[in-house]
């Protein structure tokens, strides 16, 4: 998925109504959406989701984080998505995250840090697969 990334807003930011704000700073910020779902995850799927992380101590409480309430799984378009996103997004904890950022505007913990963004074109491809079918990606 070259120039692509996958993000989700994350069950706070939904549950905060901070959707249209997001989308309109990723908009904004010269990303296309591409494919877009309001869905939830599951903990056996928000598991896998997240199995790099199974061995942090952090895990358990991420995965029923992540399962706690409805997400916004999307997959956007633009050159140079993967590292512009991680700017965009900024630092995991809101509290580092420089000023403008998307996790330092709506961010409330480093665990309920508002939005996620691939780390590589391999993984966004990966996470993107668990959200939308071939076709869905257009
Ligand atoms: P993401 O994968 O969601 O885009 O976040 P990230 O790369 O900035 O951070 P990562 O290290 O991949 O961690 C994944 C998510 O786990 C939660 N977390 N909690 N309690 C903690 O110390 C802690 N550390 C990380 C966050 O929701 C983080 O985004
Ligand atoms: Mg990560």
């Amino acid at each position: 998925m070259s120039n692509k990334t996958f993000t989700m807003i994350k069950p706070d930011a939904v549950a905060n109504n901070h959707i249209g704000p997001i989308l309109a700073k990723i908009n904004e910020a010269g990303f296309r959406i591409v494919a877009l779902k309001y869905t939830c995850l599951s903990p056996e799927k928000a598991a896998a989701f997240y199995e790099v992380h199974k061995e942090r101590p952090f895990y358990n409480d991420l995965v029923k984080y992540m399962s706690s309430g409805p997400i916004v799984a999307v997959i956007l378009e633009k050159a140079n998505a993967i590292e512009d996103f991680r700017k965009l997004i900024g630092a995991t904890d809101p509290a580092k995250a420089a000023p403008g950022t998307i996790r330092n505007l709506f961010a409330k913990s480093i665990e309920a840090n508002a939005i996620h963004g691939s780390d590589s074109d391999a993984n966004a491809e990966i996470e993107g697969s668990f959200f939308f079918s071939q076709m869905e990606r257009f």
